[in-house]
C-alpha cells in the first residue's frame, strides 16, 4: 500500500510524526512526505523534521506565502503531477491549514482516496480561513479521524456517513507524550532566564488578533501590563513578526520576544509556565494536557473539550477578562482540568490500525449516500 503524507505548516509537523511511525511499525512499506513548502523557514518547518524525527520529506512543492487562493492554487498545481505521477493508495492530510484543503481537493478531483486527520472540528466561524478548510476538507475525505466526540458529532449533524468516521484521539498529544521527557532535559538550560512557574508563556498569530492594528495593540498594552506581575516569553510567530514592524509596536518591559522556537524549547517552557496566553489551536491542547492555565485570546474555539474538560479558558478579545483571569490563576485559583478520552498516546496507533485493516475502504464504498438518520 502506497501512503502519502501532505504536510506544510508548522502544527502539521507534531501530527504527521506519530502516524509515520505507527503506520511503519505496521508494516506499511511505501510512505512518502510532501512538503507543500506553506512554512519554510527553518525554525518553522526543518527544526521540526529533526526533533519529530519525521524523515526529510521526499517531495517539496514550495508553494510559499501568499493569498488564500494563491497559495491554494500554488499547492494544487504543484500536487497535482506529483499525484499522477506516482499514483498513491491513500493521501493522509492533517489539520485544518490551506495545505491540507489545497491536496484534498486533487485529491477529490483525482479519485484518490484522502484520509482526514484531525476531522470534524468546528468553530462555527467561517470569517477563520481555517474553518472553511475544515468544512471542505470534510466533506470531501473518504476516512475522517477525529480527536473529541464533539467532532463526530459535527460530523454526523453535517450528514457525513457514521461509517467513515473514525474516533481515534489525539495525535498532538501523541507526539507530545512520546517527546515530553526529553523536552523536560531542555529546561536546565533555560532556567536561568525563566524560573520554573514564574513566567508566562505566549504565542500569537491569528489575523483577527495581529492583523488589524487597533486589535493588536490592544493586546499589547495588556501584555505589557500583565507582566509588570509576571514576566512573560513571546516566541514571534512570522506573520506576528512582519505586523509589529510594520504597526511600529515596541515591547520592551519584562515581556522578552523571541524567534520561534523549536518543538522541544517550547515544550519544556510551557510545561513550567505559570501561564499560557496563546490563540493557536495545538497549543489549547497541549496546555489542557500538561494541567497548565491557558487563556485563550479568541471569541470561539473549534476544540470545545479543552474548555469543558480541560484548563482553557476563552477571554475573547476582552483584554479586562485576560488581565482578571490572569489575576486569579496569580491568586491560586487556576482552573483544574483532566484529559479528554482517547488523549492516550495511542491515537496514531488508531489511525494505522484502521488504515492497515482496510475497515476505511468498506466505510467509504458502503456509505456513499449521507445516512441522515444517524
Ligand atoms: C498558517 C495557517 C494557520 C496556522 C498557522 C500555524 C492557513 C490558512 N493558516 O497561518 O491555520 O495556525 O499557519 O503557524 O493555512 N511566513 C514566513 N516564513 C514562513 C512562513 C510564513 O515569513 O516560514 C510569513 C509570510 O509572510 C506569510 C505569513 O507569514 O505571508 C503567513 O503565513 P501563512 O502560511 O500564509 O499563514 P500563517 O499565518 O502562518
Ligand atoms: N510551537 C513550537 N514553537 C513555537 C510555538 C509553537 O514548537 O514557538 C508548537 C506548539 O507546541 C504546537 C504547535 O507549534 O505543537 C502549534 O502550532 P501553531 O500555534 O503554529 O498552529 P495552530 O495549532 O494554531 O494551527
Amino acid at each position: 500500500m502506497k501512503i502519502f503524507h501532505v504536510v506544510g505548516a508548522r502544527p502539521n509537523f507534531m501530527k504527521v510524526a506519530p502516524v509515520y511511525r505507527a503506520l511503519e511499525r505496521q508494516g506499511v512499506s511505501s510512505q512518502t512526505v510532501v512538503h507543500t513548502g506553506q512554512h519554510y523557514d527553518a525554525n518553522m518547518s526543518e527544526v521540526f523534521f529533526r526533533e519529530l524525527g519525521i524523515p526529510r520529506p521526499d517531495i517539496n512543492l514550495r508553494a510559499g506565502s501568499g493569498s488564500h487562493p494563491q497559495q491554494t492554487a500554488a499547492i494544487m498545481v504543484g500536487f497535482e503531477p506529483v499525484v499522477l505521477k506516482r499514483a498513491p493508495d491513500l493521501v493522509l492530510v492533517y489539520g485544518d491549514v490551506n495545505s491540507t484543503v489545497a491536496a484534498t481537493l486533487v485529491c477529490a478531483k483525482l479519485g484518490v482516496p484522502v484520509g482526514h486527520v484531525e476531522a470534524g472540528l468546528r468553530s462555527f466561524d467561517r470569517s477563520m480561513p481555517e474553518e472553511i478548510n475544515r468544512i471542505v476538507t470534510d466533506s470531501l475525505a473518504d476516512a475522517l479521524f477525529t480527536p473529541s466526540e464533539d467532532g463526530n458529532e459535527n460530523l454526523m449533524r453535517e450528514g457525513i456517513p457514521k461509517g467513515k468516521i473514525f474516533f481515534v484521539g489525539n495525535v498532538m498529544i501523541d507526539s507530545l507524550l512520546h517527546l515530553l521527557l526529553l523536552a523536560l532535559e531542555r529546561y536546565p538550560a533555560l532556567a536561568e532566564r525563566f524560573a520554573l512557574r514564574e513566567y508566562g508563556l505566549v504565542t500569537l498569530h491569528r489575523p483577527s488578533n495581529v492583523d488589524n492594528d487597533e486589535t493588536l495593540f490592544k493586546i499589547l498594552d495588556a501584555l505589557l501590563e500583565i507582566s509588570v506581575d509576571l514576566p512573560l516569553v513571546f516566541p514571534v510567530h512570522p506573520r506576528t513578526r512582519q505586523r509589529l514592524a510594520s504597526a511600529g509596536a515596541q515591547l520592551d518591559g519584562r515581556v522578552t520576544l523571541a524567534e520561534p522556537l523549536g518543538y522541544l524549547d517550547f515544550l519544556a517552557l510551557e510545561q513550567y509556565a505559570k501561564l499560557v496566553i496563546t490563540d493557536s489551536g495545538g497549543i489549547q491542547e497541549e496546555t489542557t494536557c500538561l494541567g497548565v492555565p491557558c487563556l485563550t485570546v479568541r471569541e470561539n474555539t473549534e476544540r470545545p473539550v479543552t474548555l469543558s474538560m480541560g484548563t482553557n479558558v476563552l477571554v475573547g478579545r476582552d483584554m479586562d477578562r485576560l488581565k482578571q483571569q490572569v489575576a486569579c490563576i496569580l491568586r491560586g485559583e487556576a482552573k483544574k482540568g483532566k484529559l479528554p478520552p482517547l488523549w492516550d498516546g495511542k491515537a496514531a496507533e488508531r489511525i494505522s490500525q484502521t488504515i492497515v485493516s482496510g475497515a476505511w475502504r468498506t466505510a467509504s464504498s458502503s456509505s456513499k449516500m449521507p445516512c441522515l438518520s444517524t
